[in-house]
């Protein structure tokens, strides 16, 4: 007996989700905010953490999380809130309360990888629309037509977009909302990176959620991801969620994190000042394009077959980035670049400015 005459043939296909190994290096891979807390708030929140009663299940419904999210983010009384282990979780808690036979997931590609791995596994079929290749912004046209054939069951727009860093328009994302039979989710994983916002939006739309994580803004090991929205769907999805999902620690430390959002949204904003330089810098150098980016990250193209060479050159001298290129046909020769802090940023530039 084999695994193979078991395993689901469309698990079999899928690749696992691959985290390379960052010893030693600078890690640019996967959009962490670089910044270590101050030493006091260090202190303050190991007090916190000492008190946790470990013997005990965390509270069900992180309701301090709740209030503490409600009030720092600026959640609409009226819309509803659930809570996942990283918002990956909700993407599947999402997918597992729409899988049924002829029901699919529908995003845009480039995209986050993860909707069509979650939609796969958790037996939704998958439809990647593309962005149009020249600004990577939505194909309204190409949009709703495959919105009129598949009658998507739910779909995710990641705004600004992963790898791409664009936003959407925002009559774009009003015509995908008008035009879905089912859920849209807009992704706003990268929101502290951006002034652009769909949570004012929530109520004007009964088939719109918001998606949020604390990932971006410095709290990726925390793994705590929130979605806001119509209590009709939220209260159907959240029979998906396992009980107990947001661990006692990390209930404790997201509140104390909260009570200190100041410190994250001033390390956001130095972030943003290094999008900024690190842009200006790099499309100086000959034959690049760096695109425009409302996220803690830069998409560039090198010139003609060379993002290996540049990845592995800068991976040969201590820095981690993440190699797009040959991952879609739309990101030839691209690379992604996390922000890091101004001395890991010139190490970048170092490396790739005396490298021709
Ligand atoms: C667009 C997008 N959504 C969701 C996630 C997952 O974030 P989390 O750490 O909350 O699972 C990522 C992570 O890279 C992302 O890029």
């Amino acid at each position: 007996m084999a695994a193979t005459d078991w395993i689901r043939p469309e698990i079999q296909a899928l690749q696992a989700y691959a985290v390379p190994d960052a010893t030693g290096l600078i890690k640019l891979d996967a959009m962490e905010n670089p910044y270590p807390w101050p030493a006091t708030l260090k202190t303050a929140w190991a007090d916190r953490l000492r008190q946790v009663a470990l013997n005990r299940y965390p509270d069900p419904h992180a309701a301090e999380v709740e209030t503490a999210v409600r009030h720092t983010f600026g959640i609409p009384a009226d819309s509803a809130i659930l809570f996942g282990n990283g918002s990956d979780e909700i993407i599947q808690m999402i997918a597992l309360a729409l899988a049924s036979p002829g029901h699919c997931l529908l995003s845009v590609e480039p995209g986050f990888v993860m909707y069509r791995m979650i939609a796969l596994s958790c037996g939704l079929d998958y439809v990647g629309v593309p962005l149009r290749s020249d600004d990577f912004a939505l194909d309204r046209d190409a949009l709703l037509t495959a919105i009129a054939q598949h009658q998507p069951a739910v779909i995710f727009l990641a705004c600004p977009n992963n790898p791409t860093g664009n936003l959407f328009a925002a009559d774009d994302i009003a015509a995908v909302l008008r035009a879905a039979p089912g859920l849209v989710v807009i992704d706003e994983a990268y929101a502290p990176f951006t002034a652009t916002s769909h949570l004012p939006q929530l109520g004007q739309y009964a088939n719109l959620v918001v998606m949020r994580t604390v990932s971006k803004m410095g709290l990726a090991g925390l793994r705590l991801g929130f979605l806001a929205g119509p209590a009709d769907w939220l209260d159907n999805i959240n029979k998906m969620r396992l009980p107990y999902n947001i661990n006692s620690l990390t209930q404790t430390s997201a509140v104390f994190a909260l009570q200190h959002h100041a410190v994250f949204c001033a390390q956001a904003a130095q972030i943003c000042a290094e999008r900024t330089r690190l842009s200006i810098a790099l499309t100086a150098l000959p034959g690049i394009t760096v695109y425009p980016s409302d996220a803690n990250f830069v998409l560039i193209r090198t010139p003609p077959q060379q993002a290996a060479r540049w990845f592995n050159h800068l991976q040969q001298n201590g820095i981690l980035i993440k190699r797009l290129h040959g991952t879609h046909p739309a990101l030839h020769d691209c690379l992604r670049l996390t922000i890091g802090t101004p001395e890991e940023n010139d190490a970048v530039l170092q490396v790739l400015q005396t490298m021709h």
